[in-house]
């Protein structure tokens, strides 16, 4: 008796694995996979790509310690004018209109002048340095450490990052106009491009087309 149901229940979940099997592969090799950036995922789907995402970064930088002058206002300064220069198209900056490719881009790059989201266990100035030096794949972060940027600037970056919310737009062109601009401190020269897209003036109005 006992060894009949265990027949039907292996065949049961036999037949169900080869069922589950067979949708993914038509949906896998039907090409009916959506990669369009103008469909967001199921909220499902999101909420599994994020999750995974903030497990993964924070096993990485259980070892990071963020350096002790962090709030140092030469840190917070130098990365003032890195950021305008080579962030601010994604990430936004105070009294700047929403960009045309932050737009389009999914996910959409997080509005750094707004506080950042709790997240347990994590440092956030040190899950922040971890993200700008490696980026995120499949998402449009850029890892910095490849473009020549060095650990030293990078944290100068996340200083910065840490005063951006506080910041009005006077304060936030002050601090730009008064940093080194797109200094090449800290980026190792190896024929650094320009970044990318242009930079609207934080304040100015969007171009029409
Ligand atoms: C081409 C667009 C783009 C540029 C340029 C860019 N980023 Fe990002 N960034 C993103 C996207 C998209 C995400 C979100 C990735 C995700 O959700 O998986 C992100 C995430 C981040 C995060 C994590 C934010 C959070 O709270 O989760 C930080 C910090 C960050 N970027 C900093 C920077 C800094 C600093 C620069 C400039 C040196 C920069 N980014 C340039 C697209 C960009």
């Amino acid at each position: 008796m006992m060894g009949k149901l265990l027949l039907w229940v292996l065949a049961v979940f036999g037949a169900a694995s080869a069922l589950a099997g067979a949708f993914g592969a038509i949906v896998y090799y039907g090409g009916f996979i959506d990669v369009s950036a103008d469909t967001p995922h199921e909220a499902i789907v999101f909420k599994f790509i994020e999750d995974a995402r903030e497990r993964a970064i924070a096993r990485r930088v259980r070892d990071i310690t963020p350096p002790a002058d962090l709030s140092d206002p030469e840190r917070v300064g130098r990365g003032a004018g890195n950021y305008q220069a080579m962030c601010v198209d994604c990430h936004l900056a105070p009294g700047m209109p929403n960009s045309e490719i932050r737009r389009g881009l999914y996910p959409t790059p997080p509005d750094l002048t707004k506080s950042p989201i709790e997240r347990e266990s994590t440092n956030v100035a040190a899950r922040r340095f971890w993200i700008i030096k490696h980026g995120i794949k499949a998402s449009a972060m850029p890892a910095w450490s490849k473009g020549g940027i060095e650990d030293s600037a990078i944290w100068d970056l996340t200083a910065f990052l840490g005063r951006l919310p506080a910041l009005t737009p006077e304060q936030y062109q002050d601090m730009v106009a008064a940093s080194e601009g797109h200094s090449h401190s800290g980026l190792v020269e190896m024929g650094h491009d320009a970044p990318p897209g242009h930079v609207d003036k934080p304040g100015s109005k969007p171009h029409t087309h």
